[in-house]
């Protein structure tokens, strides 16, 4: 899903004439600080570092694969969208992209909100010590059980995603006798340029209330009439892995434009409006994303704007960045298990993971860089595709990378930008069990499991 895969000229074997492969350009020891959590280097040895520690020693004492989080990186990340937001606007970290118990204690100390989407999630936030009012609750399909959790805690929104869920939320509130603040989510009818599974504005699809034809504006009426409901905003959040900022543009151009109906009909100034998540981030080095303060300018900006045009006072604008926080700030370490020369197409490099801990090239054909982690090395790049463990053949990690021709079993390689959607969508395919998470921070591991030595 990166924009483009090849930095280098070509890679695919199906684009180049037979039997040969561009070399790539750059040299296959450094680690393009774009795609790399910013803590890691390499050490005198050339083996690579992370918030000081290396990872041979990371494997050895907690095993292969495992996840590395760099918590410098994730609380740098974090508070780059809180401070570019600003007082004006809140910034609702996405849980579903990486959520530990750590990761809400790293938010509510750098003043970020929580997005939740089950009650799995929001206990997670909830033990963890953030605070229910800074707790926003998404989700198709919430269960009455856990709108119910969600109310008596006390959470500082619920996304409204359908009809049934207005009534069904209006009628617990009111039971449990308090007045829930909700947003209604809209879909706005716009094409994210990301992959089909991701894109979450046009109208076919299973999210939100869609405003064409009339019907977000007639949830916006039934739900105002509901003594158990709040109803403080408009939710827009139109898909992931973007880029390109036009599609916010006109997400909140239709938004402002509902905001403005309601006014007129109701007589309603509604105070918020989210826009949601769904900025990317480099998974390759051929991918520029934005910075958070440059997203922040362009979408008050817009939004502003709008609601001059609209002379609706600006209301209070909320995001929600998942992958564009957790993304970048973590790598997957494995064990080069086995190396297979296919003579004329490429070397199949397979490693102790795979699918089970990261589906997204599988399921979205996404792209990933990789490097030789544990050592440097001078020899021929050579094609590859690193494959997992799995009884799959399309179990893919990387679909087409190059790696150092004298790779051999033993060596660890790390695959960066895995921190988001790769542990949380995790699963035990063929019982092959999750990897850890381990995270380092100043020398010292901040958290992770106890040590396992090999
Ligand atoms: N807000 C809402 C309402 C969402 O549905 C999502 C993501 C986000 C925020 C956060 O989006 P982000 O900033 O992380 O792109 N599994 C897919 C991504 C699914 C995204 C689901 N919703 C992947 O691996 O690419």
């Amino acid at each position: 899903m990166s924009r483009s895969a090849h930095p280098a000229g070509p890679r695919h074997a199906d684009v180049l004439p037979e039997g040969h492969h561009a070399a790539p350009a750059e040299d296959l020891n450094a680690l393009d600080p774009k795609v790399w959590a910013h803590t890691v280097g390499r050490d005198a040895d050339g083996v690579v570092t992370v918030g000081g520690i290396t990872v041979t020693q990371l494997a050895e004492e907690y095993g292969t694969p495992a996840y590395v989080l760099d918590e410098a990186d994730f609380r740098d990340r974090a508070r780059a969208w809180r401070t570019a937001f600003g007082t004006d606007a809140d910034v609702f970290y996405a849980g579903k992209a990486f959520l530990s118990r750590a990761v809400v204690r790293w938010l509510h100390e750098e003043g970020l909100n929580l997005d939740v989407c089950s009650g799995g999630e929001l206990a997670t936030a909830l033990s963890a010590g953030m605070p229910a009012e800074r707790i926003a609750f998404h989700g198709n399909n919430k269960s009455p059980e856990e709108i119910e959790r969600a109310v008596r805690a006390g959470v500082g929104r619920i996304v409204l995603d359908s009809f049934q869920e207005i009534v069904r939320v209006a009628h617990i509130a009111q039971t449990l006798g308090k007045r829930q603040r909700v947003q209604i989510r809209i879909t706005v009818g716009v094409e994210a340029h990301t992959h089909e599974f991701i894109a979450t504005a046009h109208e076919d699809q299973k999210f939100g209330i869609p405003l064409a034809g009339g019907q977000a504006a007639e949830a916006v009426r039934r739900a105002l009439q509901l003594d158990g409901l709040e109803v403080i905003g408009i939710h827009s959040h139109i898909g992931s892995q973007i880029f390109d900022m036009s599609g916010f543009e006109v997400a909140a151009h239709r938004v402002v434009g509902l905001l403005k109906d309601i006014r007129d009909e109701h007589g309603v100034e509604l105070p918020e409006i989210d826009l949601g998540g769904g900025l990317g981030i480099a998974y390759t080095s051929d991918d520029d994303p934005r910075e958070p303060h440059e997203i922040a300018k362009a979408l008050t900006e817009i939004v502003t704007r709008e609601c001059e045009a609209a002379r609706l006072a600006t209301p209070r604008i909320s995001v929600e960045p998942g992958r564009a926080i957790v993304g970048p700030t973590a790598f997957t370490l494995y064990e080069v298990g086995t190396v297979k020369p296919l003579d004329g197409l490429r070397t199949y490099v397979s490693v102790d993971g795979g699918m089970s801990d990261n589906i997204r090239t599988a399921l979205y054909d996404a792209e990933y860089s990789v490097a030789l982690a544990s050592r440097t090395s001078d020899a021929e790049p050579m094609l590859v595709r690193v494959v997992g463990k799995h009884c799959e053949s399309g179990d893919i990690v990387v679909k087409d990378a190059f790696l150092p021709g004298d790779l051999a079993p033993g060596d660890l390689i790390a695959v960066p930008a895995t921190g988001a959607y790769c542990r949380s969508m995790a699963s035990n395919y063929n019982h092959v069990l999750r990897p850890p998470v381990v995270a380092v921070r100043g020398g010292r591991r901040s958290f992770g499991p106890h040590p396992v030595r090999k």
